[in-house]
């Protein structure tokens, strides 16, 4: 229940702030989270309905099969996916096949993403993997202190005065105390004083969300002091090494995302030596690749995620395309045949390397008593 509720906030919060229709469509801002949280259940990693994943780019676009893609770039009306969402709500191939269709103004997103090519950057793919995972529910027994009814009342004092603020406050489920905060939805209206409005809650606050708000290091402290976190969500914020250096005591920490913060090798290595920290996002921040990896080679358990596969993606593609090319190219510069220069209009694949010769009669002679030539040519490799 809880996770639906979050994902409609989110999906509405990007709506209401859609740029005029004049404005090019963000993929990643614009249509990735209605994949998100509308498709993917169903079109994702465990389920592919109709054969069919939309959880990463090379997914829906398979190569070489542009004539199959259910997303035409540039063609709305040939697109069977956008076609899909417009069907009638009671139309049985209608997408999604579950909930709600989509709105007039989601559809009309679709439509202009897909005219303007349908981009879909590399770094979406890492987006919504992220979005994903954050969105798996961990075990949901918390052992918590026992607390006397005055820290109790104190608590729900707090818990009123958050919610006065606009906070999402609730309980992480139904049998137990435990309590999940968010604060990411008001965004910059959320600062460091509001952050001092948890600190009565430290006995029950397990889950914590202030990505994207204004909190600052002056919040070091309070944050500090929520001793029972296990999640803490702080992506997008002004929180730099003096904030995760001070968390060193949060014993319960078992999920960090400090995406887009000014988190650095020395608090990577304070919240790697917490004794319960299993996934740490720390893409796009100050961690290099040296403190990364020390961090990797001091927890085995950790999943440092740096959002690194993207850059790894691309070497990997690039290292494809050259060789590729390398394949192509002929290993020698003379014919083997007549020992001069070679035309790379006469070629050949022979045992798996390239052979060029100077002309047709060359590669002619060559093919048929190849054994004859095949010492004039370089050494395999
Ligand atoms: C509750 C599950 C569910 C959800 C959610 C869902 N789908 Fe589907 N989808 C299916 C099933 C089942 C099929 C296969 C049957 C069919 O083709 O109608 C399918 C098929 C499709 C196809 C056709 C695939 C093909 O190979 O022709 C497209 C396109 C599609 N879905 C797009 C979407 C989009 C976009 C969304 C989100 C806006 C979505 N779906 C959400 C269940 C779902």
């Amino acid at each position: 229940m809880r996770r639906f509720a979050t994902v409609v906030l989110t999906t509405a919060a990007v709506c209401a702030q859609d740029p005029p229709a004049a404005a090019k469509i963000d993929f990643e801002k614009q249509i990735a989270p209605i994949l998100v949280a509308r498709c993917v259940a169903c079109h994702g990693e465990k389920e592919q309905k109709g054969d069919l994943r939309l959880d990463a780019k090379a997914h829906l676009f398979v190569e070489g099969k542009n004539d199959e893609w259910l997303v035409q770039p540039g063609k709305p009306d040939d697109s069977d996916l956008l076609r899909r969402l417009g069907l009638a709500p009671d139309d049985e191939d209608i997408m999604p096949a579950k909930g709600e269709p989509l709105s007039k103004e989601q559809q009309q997103l679709f439509r202009q993403w897909i005219s303007e090519g349908a981009e879909w950057p590399a770094t979406a793919d890492a987006w919504i993997t992220q979005e994903l995972a954050a969105q798996v529910l961990p075990k949901i027994t918390f052992e918590l202190p026992v607390i006397d009814d005055a820290a109790k009342a104190a608590i729900d004092k707090a818990v009123t005065a958050l919610r006065e603020r606009g906070a999402v406050v609730q309980q992480v489920a139904a049998d137990t105390e435990a309590i999940d905060v968010n604060l990411s939805l008001l965004r910059d209206k959320v600062g460091d004083a509001d952050v001092a409005l948890l600190t009565p809650l430290a006995d029950r606050l397990v889950w914590l969300n202030v990505s994207r708000t204004a909190v600052t290091d002056a919040a070091a402290k309070n944050l500090a002091s929520l001793t029972q976190l296990r999640r803490l969500h702080a992506a997008n914020t002004q929180l730099t090494d003096a904030t995760f250096t001070a968390l060193s005591g949060l014993q319960h920490l078992e999920y960090v995302n400090a995406y887009g913060t000014g988190l650095a090798d020395g608090g990577l290595a304070k919240l790697v030596a917490l004794p319960k920290l299993e996934r740490l996002y720390a893409w796009q921040t100050k961690v290099t690749a040296e403190g990364a990896k020390l961090a990797r080679e001091q927890s085995a358990k950790l999943q440092l995620d740096l959002g690194d596969y993207v850059e790894q993606r691309m070497v990997q593609a690039q290292k494809e395309i050259e060789e590729r090319a390398a394949r192509s190219k002929p290993v020698n510069d003379t014919c083997p045949v007549a020992d001069k220069p070679i035309d790379p209009a006469h070629t050949i694949d022979h045992e798996g390397q390239r052979i060029a010769f100077c002309c047709a009669k060359c590669k002619a002679a060559f093919q048929k008593d190849p054994a004859k030539f095949l010492a004039k040519l370089p050494a395999k490799k």
